[in-house]
């Protein structure tokens, strides 16, 4: 049977728009800020949760609130590996509206699609929606799918902790999220399969004018916690030859961070500091302490792995000249995902029947298939997004683009869940 899914892209917009308006922002949709565990996202869960069982999934939440949605008719074989898809709904502060959200509420659609079409799937199809993609509460993105890939242990889970001291575990579990860690991980066997809907968050398919990017693999990505220990000291009294000012140090880092990346080998690599604490923080007190973050990636991983270790090099050596301390964490330092030959030909196959144009790129953004990637064979499916903007509120993805990216997402899940 040759399957031809309509998709009701004005009913998904709508939820798109409704999930939008469940923000803390405090500017209005398409601005959204969703924090992980907040009362805000427990919202945004409920209302994801109703679209589910409207649509006859059936809802199982784990210990840390990633949430599996599973559509297993009669035609499929219940103990049969799944077929999944999914992403994630938080949001980083002052965010937009599609990261994340396109590939839930977009996986949701397909398989509606497919209910539409009569098909009958021979394993379950299961949509997933991720806690904490981003890093924006705990330090580190994607806990949840590390999580279930067992990437991080629950060990791992409860040693991280948010800005006001609390640790996860304590945070889960005030947000309703029981059970025991250890039940995150999902079984090696549990998905035949993993497929991602996402938008770009770089330019490229737009400038191609190309419909769908066909994701090859996914960049690896490290991030840093830098301290910067100097001096503090009155504004007025304390004359320059003698000051050890923190941020003046932390100051020079990052422009020698910005210098190594510019002049890195790899055009892939890219370095952001993002964070930045200056204590004590007052107009006339020498800053005596810094805290900054450094978000590092590259596709070449070991290309990575050279420039975080001259930053660090660069920073003892200017630490030892400005007489001040810095140290550094590592929050991750993960290794690139390769996505799956078979999995990457069933969307090239959802395309052509689809008459899509398609292209195959490297995703520069992570994703929770960087670490579902671990688990099954993995592919993922860019849509273009306007001036490859994201992270912003004025990320926009057209209803054309999203609407031809779950059609494909559909015919992929279908291809999978074939055989
Ligand atoms: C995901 O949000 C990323 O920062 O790549
Ligand atoms: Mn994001
Ligand atoms: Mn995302």
């Amino acid at each position: 049977m040759s399957l031809e899914p309509t998709i009701e892209t004005d009913r998904l917009l709508d939820e798109l728009q409704q999930l939008a308006a469940i923000s803390d922002c405090p500017e209005p949709p398409p601005a959204v800020t969703r924090v992980v565990f907040t009362e805000t996202d427990l919202k945004a869960r409920a209302y994801l949760q109703g679209l589910y069982e409207d649509a006859g999934l059936t809802v199982r939440v784990d210990p840390i609130g990633n949430t599996f949605a599973r559509w297993c008719p009669p035609s499929a074989d219940a103990d049969a590996p799944a077929v999944g898809t999914g992403s994630h709904c938080d949001a980083i502060p002052h965010a937009g509206m599609y990261d994340g959200t396109v590939g839930v509420l977009g996986g949701l659609e397909a398989i509606r699609a497919l209910q539409r079409e009569g098909f009958e799937p021979k394993r379950p199809i299961e949509v997933v929606m991720f806690t904490s993609e981003e890093p924006t509460r705990f330090g580190i993105g994607c806990s949840g799918s590390r999580a279930i890939a067992g990437v991080l242990s629950p060990e791992d889970l409860v040693k991280l902790t948010d800005d006001d001291g609390d640790d996860f575990d304590t945070v889960r579990q005030r947000a309703g999220f029981t059970g025991d860690l250890a039940d995150v991980k999902l079984a090696e066997d549990h998905y035949h399969a993993w497929t991602e809907l996402h938008i770009e968050q770089g330019p490229k398919l737009e400038k191609q004018n190309m419909p769908i990017g066909i994701v090859m693999g996914i960049a690896a990505p490290a991030t840093f916690v830098f301290h910067v220990t100097g001096e503090g000291g009155h504004a007025g009294g304390v004359l320059m030859p003698e000051r050890k000012d923190a941020l003046c140090a932390a100051a020079e880092a990052i422009h020698s961070i910005e210098q190594f990346a510019r002049s890195s080998p790899s055009p892939d690599l890219v370095a952001t500091v993002g964070e930045l604490d200056v204590f004590p923080g007052a107009v006339n007190s020498i800053p005596s302490k810094v805290r900054f973050t450094l978000d590092l990636r590259d596709t070449d991983a070991d290309n990575r792995d050279q420039i975080a270790q001259a930053i660090h090099e660069d920073c003892n050596e200017m630490g030892l000249r400005r007489g001040v301390t810095i140290t550094s964490e590592t929050l991750n330092a993960d290794p690139p995902a390769a996505c799956d030959k078979a999995v990457i030909d069933a969307i090239e196959k959802a395309c052509n029947d689809a008459d899509l144009r398609w292209w195959k790129m490297v995703s520069r953004a992570y994703h929770d298939s960087l670490f579902m990637a671990r688990l099954a064979p993995t592919g993922m499916i860019f849509i273009p997004c306007r001036d490859g903007v994201s992270h912003r509120p004025d990320e926009f993805s057209s209803p054309n683009e999203i609407s031809a990216g779950v059609e494909v997402l559909a015919l992929t899940l279908a291809e999978l869940a074939s055989s």
